[in-house]
């Protein structure tokens, strides 16, 4: 009886780490930037997830050049984006403006929030097209200090009916005229 118990627990945690292992895959590859969306708020345990995944990116030295403002004050975000519909979310990515490689590492924390957000069943988008207005105009209303410059806002938001990868990602170029292997 103990064996078989044994037995069904490896069976079950091999299961249970294979389906994992795949769901997370298909993020990644499935990931696509949504450009419209419903009404309706994130919670906020939601948005705490999809920023702290951008804290756990790597960086070079594990200096983690970054710091993040979630704007989820529907007033505030549409000064960032005129038609979001009550609910979008923006995580903005400040890199430090000294940093050796910042731009780099605030990148991999960009990505890291931008499939967060559809792992958690979100359309997300990166945004370079804002970040004159959010260094420029909306900087103080941010509380962005001098030693930092925003360098990626991530839309969030709920996802109509119907859209994902399939109906919404955009074509990528062939991977054979992309990839050699050696
Ligand atoms: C660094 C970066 C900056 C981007 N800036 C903008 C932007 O300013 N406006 C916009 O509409 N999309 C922006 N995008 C989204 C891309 O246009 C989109 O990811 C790309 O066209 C692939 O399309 P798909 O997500 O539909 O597959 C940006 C993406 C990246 C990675």
């Amino acid at each position: 009886m103990k064996k078989f118990l044994i037995a069904f627990l490896v069976f079950t945690a091999v299961l249970t780490g294979g389906s994992a292992d795949e769901a997370a895959f298909s993020v990644i590859t499935n990931n696509f930037g949504a450009r419209n969306y419903a009404p309706g708020a994130i919670p906020k345990a939601d948005l705490d997830k999809i920023v702290s995944a951008g804290a756990r990116a790597p960086s070079a030295g594990n200096r983690q050049p970054w710091r993040f403002i979630v704007v989820s004050t529907s007033a505030l975000v549409k000064k960032v984006f005129r038609d979001a519909p009550d609910g979008n979310a923006v995580v903005i990515v400040l890199a430090r403006q000294t940093g050796r490689d910042a731009a780099f590492d605030c990148a991999l924390a960009t990505e890291n929030i931008y499939l967060a957000a559809q792992a958690l069943g979100y359309g997300s988008r990166i945004y370079v097209g804002p970040l004159n207005d959010i260094n420029g105009g909306l900087r103080n209303e941010l509380g962005i200090s001098r030693e930092f410059n925003a360098v990626a806002a991530v839309r969030v938001g709920r996802l109509p009916l119907g859209v994902d990868a399939a109906s919404s990602a955009s074509s990528r170029e062939p991977e054979s005229g992309l990839i050699t292997y050696k």
